[in-house]
């Protein structure tokens, strides 16, 4: 059988760290190489320096680690996004198109690229988002995630190459701290609270979005990369859902587990990016095809937050 070597870019950030540790428990410690432009200092295994927009250095890091498999996380975030909206589409979209050139050329076997619930836009029902409908979305972030999903499955129809993806909703984790989202005020609160007591969130108390759990959208990206290639019938990226809460909900949920926490709102421009994506998700296109299934709502995801937080 074929050793898979995998390579994964934005291997320091909010997911990264954590689907590093994952994929070294399957594959092995060396078959995993994380990559990212800033150093790791507690990698669980081999990390190299790699500026994505680089293609000669990608290419050398292929070359001698003789990888066979990516993960292409490297990207800037919905909010940042903002601040530079070309370097945005630069580093999101032109490194996709690199990755998929080279993997071409290199004969690389399979790839994931996480795409986001901000493809998503003011004429997209805004509740209960079906796999196939209106996409307009407003930030550059947006932009280049909704392109990429459709060169992936360019690359699929015309040179057959197999490249996977998720629409991952907000992610909340206890690992890592998230980097420039407008979704990062569900991990932040989590912290404040157990720090300080008191949280105060940029968005406005009564915004939904759709979130999930680390070790779900782990879980559910692992599951996505095993199953048989003819079951996926969406090679553009699936919908991916699991709880749809507010900050005054979660705030409510943490009060239960700390009941002196106190929170205030003081929207900025993120809450203008909040309004304009999915408040829930349809997810059901991704249940048939291979088998999501998330175990944690907002009650045992906010419990095992606090529970693991104070643990570390
Ligand atoms: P993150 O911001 O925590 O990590 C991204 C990493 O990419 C960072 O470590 C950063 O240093 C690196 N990076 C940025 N520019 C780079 C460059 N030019 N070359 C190499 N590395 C570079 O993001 P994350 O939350 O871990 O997200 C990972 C992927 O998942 C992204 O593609 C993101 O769009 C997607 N996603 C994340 C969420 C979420 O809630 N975390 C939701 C939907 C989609
Ligand atoms: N969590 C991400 C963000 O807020 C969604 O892709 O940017």
């Amino acid at each position: 059988m074929l050793q898979e070597k995998i390579l994964v870019t934005g291997a320091g950030g909010q997911i990264g760290t954590v689907l590093c540790d994952e994929l070294r428990k399957i594959y092995g410690e060396e078959n995993v190489i994380g990559s990212d432009i800033k150093a790791q200092v507690n990698s669980s295994g081999p990390f190299v320096i790699l500026d994505i927009l680089n293609t000669q250095r990608m290419c050398e890091i292929i070359d001698d680690h003789g990888i066979n498999q990516i993960y292409h996380l490297a990207a800037i975030l919905s909010a940042s996004g903002e601040w530079m909206p070309l370097k945005t589409w630069n580093v999101n979209l032109n490194s996709l198109l690199d990755i998929f050139e080279i993997a071409r050329e290199k004969n690389i076997k399979k790839i994931f690229y996480p795409s986001t619930i901000a493809v998503f836009g003011k004429s997209t029902p805004q509740k209960d988002t079906p796999q196939y409908t209106s996409l307009e979305p407003t930030t550059a972030y947006g932009m280049s995630k909704l392109s990429g999903e459709l060169w992936s499955q360019y690359y699929f129809n015309r040179y057959g190459m197999d490249i996977r993806s998720v629409r991952y909703p907000g992610i909340i984790s206890y690992q890592s701290l998230p980097g420039g989202g407008t979704t990062d005020y569900a991990v932040e609160i989590f912290h404040e609270a157990l720090k300080n007591g008191q949280y105060t969130c940029f968005l406005k108390e009564d915004t939904y979005l759709p979130m999930v759990y680390m070790p779900d959208a782990i879980q559910g990206t692992l599951q996505l990369m095993e199953a048989p290639s003819d079951k996926l019938s969406v090679r553009t990226s699936y919908n991916l859902s699991s709880m749809s809460f507010s900050p005054s909900e979660l705030a409510n949920e943490i009060k239960k587990n700390i009941p002196n926490f106190t929170i205030k709102y003081e929207p900025d421009f993120r809450q203008q990016i909040a309004e304009s994506w999915s408040q829930s998700i349809l997810d059901d296109v991704a249940r048939k095809d291979w088998n999501w299934s998330p175990k944690y709502d907002l009650e045992s995801m906010t419990k095992d937050m606090i529970f693991q937080l104070k643990k570390n």
